[in-house]
């Protein structure tokens, strides 16, 4: 295994460890209103009253990070700024929490369903392209990256395959692109995937695996903010927007699923997470599996 930095990775652990909200400064009411209106606005996340405790323990090291000593003068960074301290503001409050093969279903229906259709429709060439749209730390693509590998080499298929792994945080980002991942974080990865898949670090690395090159080449890693403008073109042949808009307030999720119906191919598929729903938010799309909708249309 070539020497990897570990940055990106430590950099996302220590994210998620929670400083005590006790010992610094205190987030006062209008910052905390502030703060509240911001985050809906620009990352569509719905804080509530009550999470004024976990927003100012979260952002304190932020602050720490700026040399800041005042919630005051963080809000006035993001009036002044906002583009350039959104990211780091939705890594601070939103959850980066992901794990290889969560809701493992979803990966069996791909394998076992959607794939062979696609082989199927597409056998005259053609492309197949997913969304891995909030990939936080790279587990989800790369999971999919496995499976696709896994199908397409076993029917010797050439189909142009890609999936774009979009984020709004740049710490997460910086995990996914690296590639490197704890052994102790695998536990949904089997030991022959793990073989097969990762490449063992050695020495001081033992313990870590990187991500084996081939997945990576099906994988493109780029930051987005889901509520702003996309760059991109699509149509996709699926798109995973898991875990992420339990956050949003109503309109925003509307909205959203509005968008992701316009950049699938008809008949695509988008995948929501465990506790996420479209019901009464959207007439674009079919409910035909555990939290699996199919745009109607095809
Ligand atoms: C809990 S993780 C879900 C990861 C993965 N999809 C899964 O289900 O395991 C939620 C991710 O959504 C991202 N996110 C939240 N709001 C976003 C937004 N407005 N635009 C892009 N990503 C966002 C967060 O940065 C975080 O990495």
């Amino acid at each position: 295994m070539s020497t990897p930095t570990l940055d990106g990775l430590n950099q996302a652990r220590s994210n998620r460890a929670e400083l005590p909200a006790s010992n610094g400064p205190v987030l006062g009411d209008a910052d905390f209103r502030f703060l509240r209106e911001f985050v809906l606005q620009h990352c569509g996340i719905a804080l509530g009253e009550h999470k004024r405790q976990l927003v100012q323990g979260r952002l304190l090291r932020r602050l720490r990070a700026l040399g800041l000593t005042e919630f005051g003068s963080y809000c006035e960074r993001l009036r002044s700024d906002p583009e350039g301290e959104m990211g780091d503001l939705a890594s601070a409050i939103s959850t980066n929490v992901t794990s290889f093969f969560r809701e493992v279903h979803h990966y069996d229906f791909v394998a076992d369903t959607l794939l062979p259709q696609w082989l199927q429709s597409k056998r005259d060439g053609g492309r197949l392209r997913l969304w891995s749209a909030g990939c936080s730390t790279g587990e989800e693509p790369y999971a999919l990256a496995m499976v696709l590998a896994e199908v397409l080499e076993k029917h010797g298929s050439t189909l142009d395959t890609r999936i774009l792994a979009t984020d709004l945080s740049p710490q997460a980002l910086a995990v996914a692109r690296e590639g490197v991942y704890s052994l102790e974080r695998m536990g949904g990865v089997s030991r022959e995937r793990q073989r097969r898949w990762f490449l063992r670090g050695e020495g001081s690395f033992d313990g870590l695996a990187r991500i084996h090159p081939r997945l990576r080449e099906l994988v493109s890693i780029q930051p987005l903010n889901l509520l702003h403008d996309w760059p991109m073109q699509g149509p996709f042949d699926a798109i995973f927007c898991r875990n992420v808009v339990i956050y949003f307030d109503q309109p925003t999720k509307q909205k959203l699923f509005r968008r992701y119906a316009g950049m699938l191919v008809p008949g695509g598929y988008l995948f929501l997470g465990h506790s996420e729903s479209m019901h009464g938010l959207s007439d674009d799309f079919e409910l035909i599996g555990r939290t699996i909708y199919r745009k109607r249309g095809a």
